[in-house]
Formats: C-alpha cells, sequence, structure tokens
C-alpha cells in the first residue's frame, strides 16, 4: 500500500480518488484535517475497504512511527502543506512549523522506517515529495521558464518554507542515499479547491453576485495545469522517477490574472448567465496588490516529457471548462467549506484591500 499525507486537501484529494479508480492498491491517508482539510471531498470513498484515513499531524513523530510500522507502505507521497502565499505572509508560523518541520519530521520517520527495510522492499521504497514551482522565485517578461537547475530564490514565507523542505529532502538522498523523489509543479486548478485561491475564489464571488478581487494591475503570470494532469505526472514519477531527481510539472499554459479571470467570466456567462443580465466581468475589481507579489512563473517541463514520456492532457480550455461545471454542479460542497472560518480569513485578506 501507499501512504498519503495532505489527502483530505485539494490535490491530495484529487490524488487518492484518481489513485483509487486506476488502481486497488490500498491508500492511508494522514491528514491533519485544517481549514484546508474536509472529508467531504473524500466522500466518495465512504465504505471503500481500499482507502483508510488517519487524522494526524505529521509533526507528531510518534504517530508517524506508528503509521509507518502499522501499515508498511511501499511509498510515501508527501503532500500535505500550508499551501496559500496570503495566508503565509498573515501568518508565517504555520509554513515553518508544517512544512518545514512537518517534512523534517516525516523524513525521520520514514528513514527509520527504511533502515529496518530489507531486500526488494528496501530497494523498492519511495519517499516522494510534491513541491511548487515557487521555490524558484520571479522570472522577468522574457526569462526562459524555470528547468530543475533554476536556482532556489523563494520571495513568500510560502515558498521559502516549501524551499527549506525541498532542500531537507535533497540532502537525505546525497547524505543518507534515502530513495527520495520531488516534483515541482505550477499552479493547479480543478474540482475541490478550496476557494481562497484564485480560481475557486472567482467563482464562488461571481455566483454570489460579489466582486471579483483582481490584485495590482492583474498582470502577474502563472502557469495553470489541470488537476488531474498534476496527479498523473505523480504517479508516473513515483513510477518510473529515477531516485534522487527533480522533476518539473507544468502546463505550458501562461495565463495573466486578468486573462483567466475574464476566461472564467465568459465560461459563466454562457453556462450560468447572470440573473440581472450582462457579463460578470462587471464584476472585476481591481485591489490592492499582494505584498511582494512574484510577478511571473513558468515552467519547463520537458524532462519530465523526455525521460518519463509525461505530457499534460488537459488545454487551460478543456480544464477550466470541466472546473466551472464541477463548482456549478457541486454548490454544496463550496457552501460547506466556506462556512464558519473561511469568512474571517475573507475579512483578514480582503478587509484591508479596498
Ligand atoms: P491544500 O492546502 O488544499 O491541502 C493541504 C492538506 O494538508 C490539507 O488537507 C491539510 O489538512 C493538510 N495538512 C496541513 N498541515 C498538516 C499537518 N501538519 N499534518 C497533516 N496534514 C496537514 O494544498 P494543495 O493545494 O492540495 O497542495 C498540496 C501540495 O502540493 C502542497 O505541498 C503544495 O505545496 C503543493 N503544490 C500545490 C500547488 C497548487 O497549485 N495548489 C502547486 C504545486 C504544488
Ligand atoms: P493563488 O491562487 O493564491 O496562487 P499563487 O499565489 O500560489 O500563485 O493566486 C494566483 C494569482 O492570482 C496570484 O498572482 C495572485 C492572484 N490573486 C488575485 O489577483 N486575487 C485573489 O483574490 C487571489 C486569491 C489571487
Amino acid at each position: 500500500m501507499i501512504l498519503i499525507t495532505g489527502g483530505a486537501g485539494f490535490i491530495g484529494a484529487n490524488f487518492v480518488l484518481d489513485w483509487l479508480r486506476g488502481s486497488d492498491e490500498p491508500v492511508v491517508n494522514v491528514d491533519k484535517l485544517t481549514y484546508a482539510g474536509n472529508l467531504k471531498t473524500l466522500a466518495p470513498l465512504d465504505g471503500d475497504a481500499r482507502h483508510t484515513f488517519v487524522r494526524a499531524d505529521i509533526c507528531d513523530r510518534s504517530a508517524m512511527d506508528s503509521l509507518l510500522a502499522k501499515y508498511a507502505p511501499r511509498a510515501i507521497v508527501h503532500f500535505a502543506a500550508e499551501s496559500h502565499v496570503d495566508r503565509s505572509i498573515h501568518g508565517p508560523a504555520d509554513f515553518v512549523q508544517t512544512n518545514v518541520v512537518g517534512t523534517f519530521t516525516l523524513l525521520e520517520a520514514a528513514r527509520a522506517y527504511w533502515n529496518k527495510l530489507e531486500g526488494s522492499a528496501r530497494e523498492g521504497f519511495r519517499f516522494h515529495h510534491v513541491s511548487t514551482d515557487e521555490v524558484y522565485g520571479s522570472l522577468g517578461v522574457d526569462d526562459a521558464p524555470f528547468t530543475e537547475t533554476t536556482p532556489y530564490a523563494p520571495n513568500s514565507p510560502y515558498s521559502a518554507s516549501k524551499a527549506g523542505s525541498d532542500h531537507l529532502v535533497r540532502a537525505y538522498f546525497h547524505t543518507y542515499g534515502m530513495p527520495v523523489l520531488t516534483t515541482n509543479c505550477s499552479n493547479n486548478y480543478g474540482p475541490y479547491h478550496f476557494p481562497e485561491k484564485l480560481i475557486p475564489l472567482m467563482i464562488a464571488n461571481a455566483l454570489a453576485g460579489k466582486p471579483l478581487p483582481v490584485y495590482g494591475d492583474g498582470l502577474n503570470v502563472r502557469d495553470w495545469l489541470y488537476v488531474g494532469d498534476h496527479c498523473a505526472a505523480i504517479r508516473r514519477v513515483l513510477e518510473a522517477g529515477k531516485v534522487g531527481e527533480v522533476y518539473n510539472v507544468g502546463g505550458w499554459n501562461e495565463k495573466n490574472n486578468l486573462e483567466v479571470v475574464h476566461t472564467l467570466c465568459d465560461l459563466l456567462d454562457t453556462l450560468k448567465p447572470r440573473e440581472q443580465g450582462g457579463s460578470y466581468r462587471e464584476q472585476i475589481t481591481f485591489v490592492k496588490d499582494r505584498p511582494g507579489h512574484d510577478r511571473r512563473y513558468a515552467i519547463d517541463a520537458r524532462k519530465l516529457e523526455r525521460e518519463l514520456n509525461w505530457k499534460p492532457a488537459e488545454t487551460f480550455e478543456t480544464g477550466l471548462r470541466k472546473t466551472v461545471e464541477w463548482y456549478l454542479a457541486n454548490q454544496e460542497w463550496v457552501a460547506d467549506v466556506t462556512s464558519g472560518a473561511y469568512r474571517e480569513w475573507v475579512d483578514v485578506n480582503y478587509g484591508g484591500r479596498r
């Protein structure tokens, strides 16, 4: 079986759901259930004996030791993290704790576990660390996309804490020979994305008749990848990646934020026209920029294509349409995750931007 951390979050849950659609290999899903973790996302797996959910914190060494001893996984796929840049600006401590200390604790537990394995179990064991392109910093308009050898230059507490975790993972390969793999991926979008991030936030606000808050001039560029494509890339790297290697994952889909919001508004205009008429574009509002806002991210994903034959299956147009359709069909999920604490976050993050 495999052990997943953070499998109640956006990408982890998509990964677990996709994994069990394509395989009968059981999954132990370890998640602390922070505000970003939602068991409703895993409801399709209720009663499925292939999925075991365990609520635990990756910073808890003895819990990690017991889980590894009990389930004896052949691989760990590590998604658990604090993942939102704006939250890292308001409260960086949780990011250092989970992303750096948590990854370190998990690595230590994994190292002790792996050291006791023998033969093919030891040979075949993998620790797959899921990371972000944000560790490489910000690109200028004409700069070449990030490759696996681009020097790290993280700019936010989020990316700095992810960079720290990447360095620890790298060190465990070089120092202890631990069989690690790292993937650095661009911005994901798709079903079950928590509506604090750009795409689901814009869909939720548009439908609620609220302003669509675009930071700064709206010209910051991100590379966007459909979450199912990211999950497929992780499966491929886990299956055939070379230990100790890093693979960049991206969609060849650079868009500035305004383009993304315009495309979303146009899709919604078609799929769910506004009752009062007019376009959702009328709800766009420019607000105060994010401090230290990285201007551009772009990923060169050729290594993954060349060495492991992975390419994204979705285009931005097909992926975004699927995503909007999913949100329209799953308003209950959105209502569920945006109750309570979410409202406080909206006040904290957007209150001061007007
Ligand atoms: P998310 O915030 O939606 O989910 C994170 C999950 O981790 C939640 O279920 C949360 O409960 C859990 N978690 C947090 N702290 C924990 C702890 N201490 N112990 C156990 N569980 C804990 O994040 P996501 O968007 O699904 O991202 C998953 C991973 O992918 C992260 O490592 C992130 O850095 C990376 N990543 C994300 C993107 C993106 O666009 N979302 C892109 C590239 C890489
Ligand atoms: P986000 O989804 O937070 O991802 P990241 O910062 O990790 O790339 O933001 C994507 C882009 O959208 C980023 O340039 C910030 C911008 N943005 C807005 O303009 N308005 C918003 O309300 C949010 C959440 C993000």
